[in-house]
């Protein structure tokens, strides 16, 4: 008797003796006639009990795990199941074997019914039975294979797999917010949860290790968004002695590679590049979505003469006025987007801080508004819209004007994201894109003091490293991100090699000396002791995943992820930990308010 999996028999196994084990998905009971298909993560075969043979089956209820043995045989014509690959056939059960039986499933686990899928919460309360179901298995493989191709062509280029600590010191002053751990041998000491490999695979390569790859877990304590978990996985790699362009082309050749024996798409190398000036100023985003047009345009000069009084005085005091152009059908009334729809994006863009939004298209050649009293006021600059931006009959151009000509163009760069998303007018299905050419320091909004705009680690380019001192505004870091379909899906950079050049760096983030020294001291120390000219990347494989199946909810694609409040619900932690054990092993005290109600019994 063979021993087979739910997804394996075929017509031409008619008649073996087969042994199978699965999960009781499906059940129809014909009165002498049980049917059941029976499941695993390989597919779902047919199972017919006689109640002659199997009185005892009719006690099976759904999700009950069982061994059956049987005969395969072919079905009737009428009941055979196109969509299934076992549906030409069906296993005539001659004995079977309860291994579980189980409480009835909180949702429905088959895939026609998707409709009535559960909500998401109820799925990761329960997500060992969500894994059970069809997608889950395809997104969860799809994965696997992504890690498997990732790790031969790693290998094949002679990358060492190398495992970075996790348990590390605490540099939060550079990056995201971090997860603490508290140590139990140094009370009052704390290590943080990596929030990336950085520091240390940069003293891998002061090390000699030239060639460093890892799929590594990361942490950051960040508030969870559909592309965002407070743990995640990256593949992660740095190199010495080369450079941008290489490591560059490392991500396009794996990238290439996974979309060949994956997807079994040629996927066209090398991928664009925007600079993030072009990125920012032509998109609104330095993670631009390329699968649709919609360029932004600037309009200020030509609408410095129009009657638009609230622009006018936008732009007199020093503001922009720009927008842009949407394939929409529109003719006058309805068409791929309508009235409605044009109202609720006024509503966004004042939600995301503009004090307006101007929707006007082109009927007849030329551009009309809904009141006329909008065209009116626009006087002359209605034809430098449409020819600016090749708007042609029903299409519509909106367009908005603010002081922050950086608040301007995110907003803009939001809105067009939203409406491509909602036409799904793609030119192409992947677009991927190199942003590069990064200020290496940014403002902070809040305290007007510089800081890095990705990470302190990163180096200068040549011709703008004189500026460090005279102008560090101007200076260009060799950082570069790549965006697929609207998201950031790596980011990297060559690294300061120089200690005194980080030393430098990082006083321009106005960090003081002492706290240099405490913070990054070790890795300054390290560099001091030969470090190789060295650069490298990590993606985000979670997002990856996700984005070349087609969806943006990276959840879907992680075994036990954590829900939007950073919960996991399965074992529903984060807990409560006594306030006993605090204090004895770690020698931390709580404030009374936020003790445990376990810690108060004790
Ligand atoms: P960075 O911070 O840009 O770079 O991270 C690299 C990529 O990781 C993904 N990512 C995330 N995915 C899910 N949830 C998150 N919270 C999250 N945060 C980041 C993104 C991102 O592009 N050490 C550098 C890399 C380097 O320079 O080599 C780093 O971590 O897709």
């Amino acid at each position: 008797m063979e021993e087979i999996n739910c997804g394996m028999i075929r017509l031409e196994d008619v008649d073996s003796r087969v042994s199978m084990h699965g999960w009781c998905r499906l059940i129809r009971d014909h009165g002498g006639k049980l049917f059941i298909d029976l499941a695993d993560r390989y597919g779902m075969t047919q199972l017919v009990f006689d109640a002659s043979k199997n009185p005892g089956a009719w006690d099976l209820g759904r999700e009950y795990v069982i061994t059956a043995e049987g005969t395969v045989r072919k079905r009737d014509e009428d009941t055979v199941d196109k969509k299934n690959p076992t549906g030409d056939v069906e296993v005539h059960v001659e004995s079977f074997e309860i291994i579980s039986k189980a409480e009835i499933p909180p949702f429905e686990l088959i895939e026609e019914k998707k409709k009535f899928l559960a909500d998401e919460e109820l799925r990761l309360r329960y997500r060992y039975i969500d894994l059970r179901r069809e997608e889950m298995v395809r997104n969860i493989t799809l994965r696997h294979l992504v890690m498997k191709e990732m790790r031969e062509f790693f290998y094949e280029k002679g990358f060492l797999e190398l495992e970075m600590p996790i348990l590390v010191k605490d540099t939060y002053e550079t990056g995201s917010r971090t997860f603490l751990v508290p140590s139990r041998v140094h009370k009052g000491s704390f290590y943080s949860l990596a929030q990336s490999p950085q520091i240390y695979k940069q003293m891998s390569m002061i090390g000699g290790l030239d060639k460093y790859f890892q799929i590594v877990r990361c942490f950051r304590d960040e508030d969870p968004r559909e592309d965002r978990q407070p743990e995640f996985t990256q593949l992660d790699l740095e190199v010495s002695f080369k450079d941008e362009k290489y490591i560059q082309g490392l991500i396009e050749e794996v990238v290439r590679r996974i979309f060949k024996n994956i997807l079994n798409t040629d996927l066209p190398t090398p991928f664009p590049h925007l600079s993030y000036a072009d990125a920012v100023n032509r998109y609104g985003s330095d993670k631009p979505d390329l699968r649709f047009g919609m360029e932004i345009k600037d309009f200020t000069e030509a609408m410095k003469e129009s009657d638009y009084q609230i622009i006018k005085r936008v732009i007199s005091n020093g503001g922009r006025v720009k927008g842009f152009a949407i394939k929409a059908g529109f003719n006058g009334d309805q068409g791929k987007l309508n009235k409605n729809y044009m109202l609720k994006l006024i509503e966004n863009a004042k939600a995301l801080g503009l004090a307006g939004l101007t929707w006007t298209y082109v009927k007849e050649n030329a551009l009309t508004s809904d009141p006329e009293s909008i065209i009116k006021s626009i006087g002359e600059a209605k034809e430098f819209m449409v020819k600016e931006t090749g708007a042609q009959n029903g299409d519509i151009i909106i367009f908005s004007s603010d002081l922050s000509e950086s608040l301007l163009l995110g907003v803009l760069g939001k809105l067009r994201k939203s409406i491509g998303d909602k036409l799904g007018d793609f030119e192409k299905e992947f677009s991927f894109v190199w942003v590069d050419q990064f200020p290496l320091f940014e403002k902070d909004e809040v305290t007007g003091k510089l800081k890095s705009s990705h990470n302190p680690f990163t180096a200068p380019t040549k011709e703008s490293e004189k500026f460090l001192d005279s102008d560090p505004e101007k200076v260009v870091g060799r950082q570069y991100d790549l965006a697929l379909n609207g998201y950031e899906i790596c980011g990297g950079s060559i690294r300061i090699h120089d200690p005194d050049m980080q030393r430098e760096v990082l006083e321009k983030i106005n960090m003081e000396e002492e706290k240099i020294n405490q913070t990054f001291g070790f890795l300054l120390e390290a560099l001091s002791y030969g470090a190789p000219i060295h650069g490298g990347i990590a993606m985000g494989l979670d997002r990856f995943v996700a984005l070349i199946s087609g969806s943006e909810n990276i959840r879907d694609f992680i075994l036990f992820p954590k829900n939007k409040k950073q919960e996991l619900l399965v074992d529903l932690s984060p807990t409560k930990i006594s306030a006993k054990r605090l204090k004895n092993d770690y020698g931390i005290s709580l404030e009374p308010d936020s003790k445990s109600e376990e810690g108060k019994a004790e």
